[in-house]
């Protein structure tokens, strides 16, 4: 029988480049990213192989949890700019061939929005509905359920005016909104109709396995955080409503979907993703693949663990393949740096390499976030004061009740935390790395910019950014890179993930040493690597032929089989 190889779909061969706008770049000399410093970035972003790019919020918001409380849909943050900007950028970027996803913050609102503002005025509000407000028990002392928020701390703020409580499942300024009420689901298709005519070619939708509660708000597991988790993922009417908004709304448009997905596994994934006529979501960010060095989140370490890695691979390539699309990605602004926690800052520029070749030579659509190219590193911020991020500050007060020691905690925050992630962009080696023309940037530079920069690696073509754009070129190229399936070989190994691809006739095997130590490699399958072209490498390979060799410190090779 013929493989059943998957269907060619134009979201299938996107690149995207996430885009957290606070650190992007500075147009404007206030010290804070904007739509002006994007659109001055449109063509590296373009030069780098993307032909997309995903928006982190740019709504207007109080910024407390840096764009995710959104106060108006409608509306652009004024120290990102105007709505009138925003559309010369989604027209400039449509020019030059890149589409802009948007994302799509429905779980909640900022406690500024209108309609929050609205509902806690009167419990016989129009507004009051839209949002989970509740008596609380005895008495009103209680809160209405034991649920605790995913940001640690309580999950409900009690209002004195109203004598109610409100269910917030991130920060007490992020109300979670009443999906089963039908006028919010109304709010939300408007929403996403107000973007999809402006032009914007779709959605990366935040929690969105978080918009169904169960009936009746019943209390959760005695878990120390996010408990009532299983109450609300993957809830009683999720299929029904993400159904709505894609036969109401997606599918008026050409537009593509790619929704967050905590916890999520392949089995779960295909009732959102499979292809046809249930399908609701175009991909699925899924979790499991950064816990190869934690247990759930980042900041319940554990060493890095290559075989539970390739695990996860194996199983979403290989589970999807055929019936529903990937999404790969290895870093965004809610994870540490990927060298600072699968590769090695010794051999920073080699293991960058390595990780970009183990991710971006799978079946999926890629997401590359700003300064993954360079090899950008977590800045481990030593003092609590330092950081900004509330997750951080709320995960610091959960440890220090779990009776942590504040030394033990900070350096846990130093790998753990999302501000990790969320330092400036290093553009340069000059004064606050390119990233500002004003004297101070909005929050910490890595120090490592001097060295760590998008001008130096632009001149230098052996570095991590130039390596990026040779497997971008190649994956553009060749379709079996998008559309081959997935073969593992070693599968036991702890050091080696070596995997095929086959499309069409053609083959690739990719090989990744996670190790800085030699390790034998020898092919496997009577492959004979004399017959095969060398399409990458991060060391210069003297003899590309052979079948059995010592490898370098984090190695990588590329090879196609025509
Ligand atoms: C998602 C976002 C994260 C945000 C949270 C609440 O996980 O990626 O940054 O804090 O949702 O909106
Ligand atoms: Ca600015």
């Amino acid at each position: 029988m013929d493989r059943i190889y998957p269907t060619r779909q134009w979201y299938k061969e996107l690149v995207v480049y996430q885009i957290w706008p606070r650190s992007f770049c500075d147009g404007n000399a206030d010290g804070i990213g904007d739509i002006k410093g994007v659109i001055s970035k449109i063509d590296y972003i373009k030069q780098l192989g993307a032909n997309a790019i995903w928006f982190s919020p740019l709504y207007k918001s109080p910024q407390k949890d840096y764009g995710y409380d959104i106060s108006d849909y409608r509306d652009i943050a004024p120290e990102y700019g105007t709505l009138e900007e925003f559309k010369q950028l989604l027209a400039l970027a449509h020019e030059k061939g890149l589409k802009i996803i948007m994302d799509l913050v429905v779980n909640h609102t900022s406690d500024q929005h209108q309609w929050f503002l609205e509902s806690r005025k009167s419990k016989d509000n129009p507004y009051h509905d839209y949002y989970f407000w509740r008596a609380g028990k005895k008495g009103g002392k209680k809160p209405p359920n034991n649920w605790l928020s995913t940001f640690p701390g309580p999950a409900w703020q009690y209002d004195e005016h109203l004598n109610e409580y409100y269910l917030h499942l991130f920060a007490v300024e992020q109300p979670d909104l009443n999906m089963d009420n039908p006028r919010v689901r109304e709010e939300v298709k408007n929403i996403m109709r107000f973007w999809l005519d402006m032009g914007v070619d779709g959605f990366r939708e935040d929690v969105i396995t978080f918009i169904s509660k169960k009936e009746g708000l019943p209390n959760g597991f005695p878990l120390p955080a996010a408990r009532g988790i299983e109450q609300y993922v993957n809830g009683p009417h999720i299929h029904e409503y993400l159904g709505e908004f894609r036969k109401e709304v997606l599918d008026r448009y050409t537009c593509m979907t790619v929704g967050e997905a905590p916890m999520m596994t392949p089995k779960v994934a295909l009732r959102y993703i499979e292809e046809g006529e249930n399908q609701q979501l175009n991909m699925m960010f899924h979790f499991q693949h950064m816990e190869a060095d934690c247990l759930f989140i980042s900041w319940i370490r554990r060493p890095f663990n290559l075989r539970k890695l390739k695990k996860v691979y194996d199983n979403w390539q290989t589970k999807l393949y055929g019936k529903a699309w990937n999404a790969l990605y290895l870093e965004n602004h809610d994870q540490p740096r990927i060298i600072s926690r699968y590769g090695d800052e010794c051999y920073r520029a080699e293991s960058g390499k390595l990780l970009a070749t183990m991710y971006l030579c799978q079946s999926g659509t890629p997401f590359i976030y700003q300064g993954q190219e360079i090899g950008m590193t977590n800045i481990r911020l030593p003092e609590l004061d330092m950081y900004v991020d509330i997750s951080t500050i709320n995960t610091y007060k959960l440890f220090r009740k779990l009776h942590f020691k504040h030394e033990t905690i900070m350096k846990i925050a130093k790998e753990a935390s999302r501000d990790n992630a969320r330092t400036p962009m290093q553009w340069s080696a000059g004064k606050n790395a390119g990233f500002t023309q004003a004297d101070k940037a909005w929050f910490h530079i890595n120090p490592n910019y001097t060295e760590v920069n998008v001008e130096a690696q632009l001149e230098d073509p052996d570095s991590l950014l130039n390596y990026y754009r040779k497997l971008l070129a190649l994956r553009k190229e060749n379709p079996v890179f998008v559309y081959g399936d997935f073969k593992m070989h070693y599968r036991r190994s702890k050091k080696l993930f070596v995997y095929e691809r086959n499309f069409e006739g053609e083959k690739l095997l990719v090989i990744c040493v996670f190790s800085d130590e030699p390790v034998r490699f020898r092919t496997t399958g009577g492959l004979k690597l004399a017959g095969a072209e060398l399409l990458l490498s991060n060391y210069t390979v003297d003899n590309p032929g052979e079948d059995d060799f010592l490898t370098k410190p984090y190695e990588t090779r590329v090879y196609l089989f025509r």
